[in-house]
């Protein structure tokens, strides 16, 4: 048996972001000059370093920043194939549309359950080196029975946070009988694929679903036991925002098309102690040439916000928060705390979530050393590899200190 170190303290923090206000300064509980202690794979302690406590081992932070591991809540990861092509098309004027979709789908039917799994693993590894340590996976690119319940025991296997989108596109044997497939992904779908997720989501839009089978697919699940999410609004003004609240969703994902009554019914949302969190994905409207959320507009109005990647290989294939948080900074209206707050504490919201997104004690040992000496260079320095080093469960499972 080796001997693990049973209290470990990180010292010599620059910048400890917490997102506890009660522990440090402003909305991102900041901690200059701090440490802090890991014990059985959680923040045992956090504050100045000239009052950290004893340990068994010392980690050497070396006035470099230490923020929350961040929680991306929102991937498309469990898929084959490659839409590279498609993504140069749109650089040269082709528009994005939820048809694209459907050639993930052929791939992902075609392959192995071993090298979807492969595939998963490879992009959880490379999301985890750039300082993600919570990811929400979703199905969505089977639409059959077995092949979105095989997706989801993929997801399962690299995540605890499991979505079933069955209702991502009207699957292509169902094409001139879209009702009929609302009836498979409520009945025999859902039936099969409820017992290995936690979260029902559906793609309410234009070219996917409409709100009415949009609602259906919700209500099925959640009276199946799962918890709803909804992608909505991202290609143009609707209904997803609204349905969003009405069914008391952990979150809307998208919201580049916000009218002012959904910023107003997300700002209502934000007050309940059950909020519909609005999640933006800033990877998404970069390589879709869309305009960008007004993520000022909804903080103002009072709406929470969460920042996500939406991994996938069609809409926007980045795994790396670090870049959305720049975008986010640069063209959304958001201040550096704000964004990297959405990234962590926001999308541990997105997910109901407590233990994740912060480093007040008692919360998950998810952290992320940084080559920096603060947050900000997250923004101040776009596309650098700034991650030196992760922890999660209290692991080093990334990088070295
Ligand atoms: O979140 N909007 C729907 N689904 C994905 C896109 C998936 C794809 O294009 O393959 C998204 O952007
Ligand atoms: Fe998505």
């Amino acid at each position: 048996m080796t001997d693990t170190p049973r209290a470990v303290l990180i010292d010599d923090i620059a910048t400890l972001v917490t997102n506890d206000p009660g522990l440090g300064r402003g909305a991102v509980g900041e901690i200059a000059d701090a440490a802090l202690v890991i014990e059985d794979g959680r923040v045992a302690w956090a504050g100045p370093r000239t009052r950290a406590p004893e340990a068994d081992a010392r980690v050497d932070a070396a006035g470099r920043c230490v923020l929350p591991g961040f929680v991306d809540s929102h991937s498309h990861i469990v898929f084959a194939g490659d839409r590279s092509r498609e993504f140069a098309a749109r650089m040269s004027g082709q528009p994005y549309s939820a048809g694209g979709i459907r050639t993930t789908v052929a791939a992902t039917r075609d392959a192995s359950e071993a090298e979807l799994l492969e595939n998963a693993r490879r992009l959880v590894g490379e999301a985890r080196a750039q300082g993600t340590t919570t990811l929400e996976v979703k199905s969505g690119y089977g639409l059959t029975v077995a092949d979105e319940e095989r997706a989801l025991a993929v997801a399962a296997r690299v995540t605890d946070e499991v979505t079933f989108l069955g209702a991502h596109v009207v699957a292509p044997e169902y094409t001139d009988d879209p009702q009929g497939y609302v009836d498979l992904v409520t009945g025999p779908m859902l039936e099969a694929c409820a017992p290995h997720a936690r979260w029902v989501d559906v793609f309410c839009e234009r070219g996917a679903f409409d709100e009415e089978s949009s609602r259906r697919v919700l209500t099925a699940g959640v009276e199946r036991g799962l918890l709803p999410r909804v992608h909505g609004n991202q290609l143009g003004e609707g209904p997803g925002v609204r349905l969003a609240v009405e069914t008391r969703a952990a979150s809307v994902d998208h919201c580049t098309y916000l009218t002012a009554e959904d910023v107003d019914a997300l700002a209502q949302a934000a007050r309940r102690p059950d909020p519909t969190v609005a999640t933006l994905l800033p990877g998404v409207d970069f390589s879709t040439r869309q305009p960008y959320p007004d993520a000022r507009a909804l903080i103002d109005a009072g709406a929470l916000v969460a920042l996500a990647s939406d991994c996938n290989p069609g809409s926007c294939f980045t795994s790396s928060l670090a870049f959305c948080v720049a975008v986010a900074v640069r063209d959304m209206g958001m201040t550096p705390e704000e964004a990297v707050w959405a990234a962590t504490a926001g999308g541990a919201r997105a997910l109901r979530r407590t233990d994740v997104g912060h480093l007040g004690p008692g919360a998950r040992a998810d952290l992320t050393l940084l080559s920096a000496p603060n947050h900000l260079y997250l923004a101040y320095r776009p596309g650098v590899p700034l991650v030196a080093a992760v922890w999660k469960d209290g692991e080093l499972v990334s990088g070295r200190p």
